[in-house]
């Protein structure tokens, strides 16, 4: 597998500096009024893996048709956007009720419950006026059955999203079998990094296209395994590392993958998801090389 330092050089680094550029972009076209502009800005712009725009920008990569870079670079901050939205939200009192976040106090924390309330719902509506609108577009515009079919994925994400999360909070304190756990974990977390990766590939492919077929398991399987990482994380890293407060599932009986089947059968069945992301990557005549080195970052991520 690749060095992680090889990696980190490469594709997340680079995804992470246009991302970083263009979310600044996108967030200064709105005039937004103070003091909801500054908790907008503290809760996205503060850090962050940015791995659902590195998954864009790894699917694209896959042809090298360029036609439509816009609309990934749109689908890229629409996704992070809503990302960061569901971040604020999932911090907040009545949620996971955390103070730290990305090495920094949460939004709530840094702005109050209203604000970071609020910054979460625009956030939101934001993600779709950038994803619909002409930002980056260079001479020949994106087509709009493109744009509808982004809107239409990433809509339906951002609710599984919230489904998934209503369900988190009722599996608190609670046993849930692994079919259950799974479903809530599809849904809060794989749902919105499946359609990063099928946000950018509607834009390479036609819908009845095997690839999209091949992505759409690619992306159920890293998924899936992301919000398996995350449980295994706030056991075994620090809170210093992860930039959010370790060991804070435990603390709430949170239901995860190491209190359902214990740490190490958690760590097997996360590696078992990756086998199966690289089985769908396996379909690419072009090895798939930046998705293959994403997948091997996330593998080996400590936070
Ligand atoms: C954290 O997501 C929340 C989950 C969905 C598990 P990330 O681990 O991608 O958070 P950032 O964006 O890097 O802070
Ligand atoms: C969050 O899951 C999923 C979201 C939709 C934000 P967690 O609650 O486990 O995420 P962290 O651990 O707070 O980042
Ligand atoms: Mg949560
Ligand atoms: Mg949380
Ligand atoms: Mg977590």
């Amino acid at each position: 597998m690749t060095s992680i330092t090889t990696i980190r050089a490469d594709v997340i680094v680079q995804a992470q500096q246009q991302i970083q550029q263009d979310l600044q972009t996108a967030l200064d076209a709105f005039s937004l009024p103070e003091p909801l502009k500054s908790a907008v800005y503290h809760a996205v712009m503060l850090g962050g893996k940015r791995i659902r725009p590195a998954l864009c920008y790894g699917t694209a990569a896959l042809t090298g048709d360029n036609t439509n870079f816009a609309a990934v670079r749109r689908a890229a901050v629409a996704v992070e956007l809503i990302h960061c939205y569901s971040l604020a939200h999932d911090d907040l009192p009545c949620m996971d009720n955390d103070s730290l976040r990305r090495g920094q106090p949460t939004c709530h924390i840094a702005y109050g419950e209203d604000k970071a309330l609020l910054a979460g719902d625009i956030l939101q509506s934001m993600a779709f006026e950038v994803l619909s609108s002409r930002l980056f577009d260079q001479q020949q515009p994106v087509s709009d059955s493109i744009v509808l079919k982004q809107m239409q994925i990433l809509a339906t994400a951002a609710s599984k999203m919230v489904c998934g999360q209503v369900l988190d909070l009722q599996a608190e304190g609670q046993q849930v079998d692994q079919a259950q756990l799974e479903q809530i974990h599809r849904n809060k977390t794989g749902a919105l990094i499946q359609a990063a990766i099928l946000l950018s590939a509607s834009t390479i492919f036609p819908s009845h296209d095997q690839a999209m077929a091949k992505l759409r398991q690619f992306g159920q399987a890293i998924g899936l395994a992301f919000q398996v990482q995350d449980d295994i994380l706030d056991i075994t890293a620090d809170t210093e590392m992860l930039g959010k407060t370790a060991g804070k599932d435990i603390e709430v009986d949170k239901s995860t993958y190491p209190a359902l089947m214990g740490l190490d059968a958690a760590k097997a069945y996360a590696e078992q998801l990756y086998q199966q992301a690289a089985e769908a990557l396996a379909y690419f005549d072009c090895g798939a090389t930046e998705l293959k080195e994403i997948s091997a970052f996330l593998w080996s991520r400590q936070n």
